[in-house]
């Protein structure tokens, strides 16, 4: 019995893991382990022998579970110190910076031009900016000896050797997705088109490419004053005061009649203040949409009639945030675009505000 208590009791002492533990728990005192077959043997004993024997064996039986949970627990308490040592950590470090690009005030104005417009009911559009002649063009009333393509310093595309139809176009202005949008969708319609348009120009105030959003309501009774009334909702709500627009005569191929629209402002001190003072200054061309351009939409003019205008996104946002030149908009200049860009979760809407 001593024997068997010292072998047990060393190889428990010396067992390196869960695995061996278990492993000896079996061999001591499993069912088949050395020392339940010893006690099943107490029944071969006289009486006296049992006396004795039967006690010192469960004595030996718990002294080995209990030498077995105790292995088994302080391993556990090594393998514990051993990841708090591993898996230290200092909590006091400072934190690595997490560089956050900003939104650029295009991007932002596009979405809250986006957001008032679809307040009142337009759907967004896009079209391609390589263009088709046609869509650019001749759809719009823009026929081929027609002086506004001289006008628009349009960049042409190379043709495939031996193609004789026209070369494509970066287009010129988004009023090509007004023809695209009455082709895919019929009347009635309602959408906004927001995106770049190209023409071969640089100074302070134009770039080769740079941004407009166009927009088209078409049913059987709309009116000027529908224009009029939504583009002066849309003024109001972008500046966040009240805006007075003028409209003035005008001309373009694709309206009939046509009118540019000045927005109210103030040239105070240097700067623009738009809605207040009475200046005006010219922001966008617009008018009801010439017959001939619905029939190239596919759209009867006898049935269906509505409102056009095109307007530059740069232009106002350079107003509403104060950007004097329109060139540092497209330079990257990261100093430019952490002073005049907007932090990632300024999402603009027209309930929960617009930006500031
Ligand atoms: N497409 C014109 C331009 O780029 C702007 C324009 C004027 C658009 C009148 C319109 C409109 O839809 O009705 O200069």
């Amino acid at each position: 019995m001593e024997e068997l208590r010292h072998k047990y009791i060393a190889a428990i002492a010396a067992a390196a893991d869960e695995v061996a533990i278990e492993s000896l728990r079996v061999q001591a005192v499993g069912k088949k382990g050395e020392i339940s077959l010893r006690m099943r043997e107490l029944g071969k004993m006289s009486p006296e022998e049992r006396q004795t024997a039967g006690p010192a064996l469960n004595a030996l039986k718990d002294e080995i579970n209990s030498a077995l949970a105790a292995r088994k627990a302080s391993l556990a308490d090594v393998a514990l110190e051993e990841r708090l040592r591993a898996e230290w950590l200092d909590v006091t470090l400072p934190g690595r910076p997490v560089r956050r690009g900003t939104v650029h005030p295009v991007s932002q104005v596009t979405d809250e031009v986006t957001a008032i417009f679809a307040d009142m009911g337009f759907a967004v559009a896009e079209g391609p900016q390589i263009e088709t002649d046609w869509h650019n063009f001749d759809a719009l009333n823009i026929p081929g000896h027609h002086p506004a393509r001289a006008e628009m310093d349009t960049f042409y595309l190379a043709r495939p050797q031996g193609a004789n139809r026209p070369p494509h176009v970066l287009r010129t202005h988004t009023s090509p997705v007004q023809i695209r949008s009455m082709l895919s969708e019929g009347a009635p319609l309602r959408i906004i088109c927001p995106g770049r348009v190209y023409r071969s120009d640089y100074d302070q105030t134009h770039t080769p490419m740079f941004h407009q959003v166009e927009g088209l309501a078409l049913d059987r009774d709309i009116t000027m004053a529908n224009l009029k009334w939504v583009l002066e909702e849309f003024f109001s709500a972008y500046f966040g005061t009240k805006v007075k627009t003028r409209f003035r005569a005008s001309h373009f191929p694709f309206t009939e009649p046509s009118a540019e629209v000045d927005i109210q402002c103030s040239w105070q001190g240097g700067t623009v203040k738009v809605g207040e003072g009475d200046d005006w200054l010219e922001v966008l061309g617009s008018g009801m949409v010439h017959p001939k351009v619905l029939a190239a939409g596919n759209i009867d003019p006898n049935e269906w009639q509505g409102f056009a205008f095109g307007m530059g996104i740069d232009r106002i946002a350079m107003l509403k945030y104060g950007i004097p030149d329109l060139r540092a908009f497209f330079d990257s200049d990261l100093r430019w675009l952490r002073h005049y860009g907007f932090a990632a979760l300024d999402v603009p809407t027209v309930h929960g505000g617009l930006s500031k």
